[in-house]
């Protein structure tokens, strides 16, 4: 070994030992006579010391020393005179004998330390100096205790870890596929999975079980703080299960995890229907740190003369807790704030109840006391309380009044990272219409699409309407939504072959589409496919959520930045024609 001790390990019990420590030179400071280099490693930093006067040409030697350079430095642990209370070596030096220099550095272009005010691209694109950073480190440190404490869970109650391939046949998971030609097969081309969905359902008819991978996973989609195009899932699948079993097992993974990596004692988590969630949060991820739910005023807002209440299908609104002191000012922020493209609503009524009781609002033209006291009694307030009220189209009112629920819980401080409220939701509808979203294939655009992914089961107590009502069928699908974040989801399959084709054709799959797409699975399931479940965590999120943070980018080694590129080795970039030639796909790119 080219040390003998870490940089963060020597303390006063260690004085007088000789030791020999590596790492990276933080800084080097001249002090004329002395000459101090802090040097760091993973694990710490510990300063090294020169003095004119122990040696010269070890003083020379340290000075011509420049950021980043590697060095191996031997010597004596010797007690500081000025101690650095802040740093765990801080009370000791390093009386240094031999300085080696093991490498130089050119100088970086960005200091590394735990604050940098570097463009994020220049961190990306130097990652691996990002990386130097002790933030950066520990977070994935943290992931790592993450990914082992979650196989010991499962490995405690026998889920197996089986790899599935990277090169496969497309799964209709939502978004797009990314795709890689094959130049044995021209012509043709694999896709790289979004999920390891049919395998691990395929897993369960070859009788494992109990199957889960930490495993990357591909999509090709709008991304996000939240959206990479490679990422991460904890996939998990069992047979013989329902629903409840599942949730219990995969809570229980969540608890410890809570427990192991955070020591945070998880109350058991608590269900709550799609149709609740939208209803009173108008999300199907609810952050449920703070309560502030919908409430409805339509009946009692209508008919008195204000036009946008009179033309809306729902009026709605929060009671922002003592929020009732807003200036004029802060009251514009949020009209601008709901008025935003990305937001939609046209303008934003509210009514502020007064310390002294009296309730004032923004159309005290059209409602008089009365009114308001009517109001109040909905919405619950109390004298220093805001509500805030939104009009119009329910869905597009509800979503507008989530975001703006959002930004006062943020406003009032209610949103405090260090705070975990986890929720599982339930029942979500098997299908949505597809008016034309930009995530899909504009092919599918006009048609059911599956809102988990085509394998998920129906509600036994839905069945019937598949053929009615295919919008109202709800799904044995759930969520795991924590702070707010949607961080895992699954469902209980189809293991039932007619059922299975009964779905393609819902989706508009012809029998000989189906057939080609899916053959594989439906084949599998003439022999013998078990009830089965599961559920994939978002394992870059719960890291990210873990780790205090919104961008999981944070906990990726090394991350896309928002346009899907890697900045470090410069991907995606062009292949030779040579490459193109042989792929059978020079035609198509000149
Ligand atoms: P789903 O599509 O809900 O389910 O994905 C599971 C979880 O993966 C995370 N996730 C992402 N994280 C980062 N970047 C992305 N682009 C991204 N997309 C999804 C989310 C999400 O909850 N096969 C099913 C699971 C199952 O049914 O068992 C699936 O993939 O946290």
């Amino acid at each position: 070994m080219l040390r003998t001790h870490t940089c963060g390990e020597l303390t006063i019990n260690d004085i007088n030992k000789t030791v020999t420590l590596s790492g990276w030179a933080q800084i080097s400071r001249n002090l004329g006579g002395m000459t101090f280099i802090d040097l760091r490693d993973r694990y710490g930093i510990t300063q090294l010391a020169f003095n004119l006067d122990w040696d010269k040409n070890l003083c020379d030697q340290a000075r011509a020393v420049g950021r980043e350079f590697v060095l191996q430095a031997t010597g004596e642990v010797i007690e500081r005179q000025s101690k650095n209370k802040n740093n765990p070596t801080g009370d000791i030096e390093i009386k240094v004998t031999i300085l080696t220099v093991l490498n130089e550095s050119i100088t970086p272009p960005f200091v590394i330390e735990d604050n940098t005010d570097v463009s994020d691209e220049i961190k990306l694109k130097y990652r691996y100096l990002d990386l130097r950073r002790n933030t950066v480190r520990k977070n994935l440190e943290l992931r790592h205790r993450m990914a082992i404490e979650t196989r010991n869970y499962l490995d405690k109650l026998n889920f197996l870890e089986v790899e599935t391939p990277v090169l496969i046949k497309s799964t209709p998971e939502g978004a797009r596929d990314f795709v890689v030609p094959s130049r044995m097969n021209q012509g043709q081309f694999y896709a790289l999975p979004q999920s390891p969905q049919t395998f691990k359902q395929l897993l369960m008819v070859a009788g494992f079980d109990r199957y889960y991978q930490i495993v990357k996973c591909f999509r090709d989609e709008d991304l996000r703080a939240d959206r990479q195009p490679e990422f991460t899932q904890i996939d998990c699948e069992m047979s013989f299960v329902e629903q409840k079993d599942i949730l219990e097992t995969f809570e229980g993974l969540v608890r410890h995890l809570f427990k192991a990596v955070k020591n945070i004692d998880m109350p058991h988590v608590p269900h709550m229907t799609y149709a609740d969630a939208m209803n009173f949060y108008g999300n199907d991820k609810p952050d449920t740190r703070f309560d502030m739910k919908f409430v409805a005023i339509t009946d009692i807002a209508k008919g008195k003369g204000f036009p946008v209440f009179d033309g809306a299908e729902s009026v709605i609104g929060i009671c922002a807790k003592g929020a009732a002191e807003y200036t004029r000012k802060q009251l514009d922020e949020l009209t601008d704030f709901v008025k935003r493209p990305q937001i939609g609503a046209t303008g934003l009524i509210y009514a502020r109840h007064n310390s002294d009781g009296t309730i004032k609002s923004s159309v005290d033209k059209f409602y008089n006391e009365d009114d308001l006291k009517q109001w109040s009694k909905a919405f619950n307030s109390e004298p220093g309380d805001l509500i805030l009220i939104l009009a119009g189209a329910t869905e597009k009112t509800q979503k507008a009044l989530s975001e703006l629920r959002l930004e006062m819980g943020s406003r009032l401080g209610l949103r405090d990272k260090d705070t975990f409220s986890a929720l599982w939701v339930v029942d979500f509808p098997l299908l949505e219409w597809n008016d034309g979203d930009p995530n899909l294939l504009a092919s599918l655009a006009g048609r059911w699409h599956a809102k988990h992914h085509p394998f998920t089961s129906p509600k036994p107590e839905d069945m019937a309407l598949l053929k009615t009502d295919p919008g109202a069928v709800r799904a044995n699908a759930y969520d795991l939504v924590i702070n707010g974040v949607e961080v895992g989801g699954g469902s209980i399959r189809i293991h039932d072959k007619s059922i299975q084709a009964q779905m393609f054709d819902l989706l508009g799959f012809t029998n000989d589409e189906a057939q080609k797409q899916f053959g594989f699975l439906m084949n599998a399931f003439e022999f013998g496919a078990p009830p089965h479940g599961g559920l994939a965590f978002g394992f870059d999120r719960l890291c990210s959520l873990f780790g205090g943070s919104d961008s999981i980018r944070d906990f990726i080694a090394f991350p896309k930045n928002n346009s899907g590129r890697d900045m470090m080795i410069d991907s995606p970039s062009e292949i030779s024609e040579e490459q193109l030639k042989e792929l059978s796909i020079l035609s198509t790119v000149k």
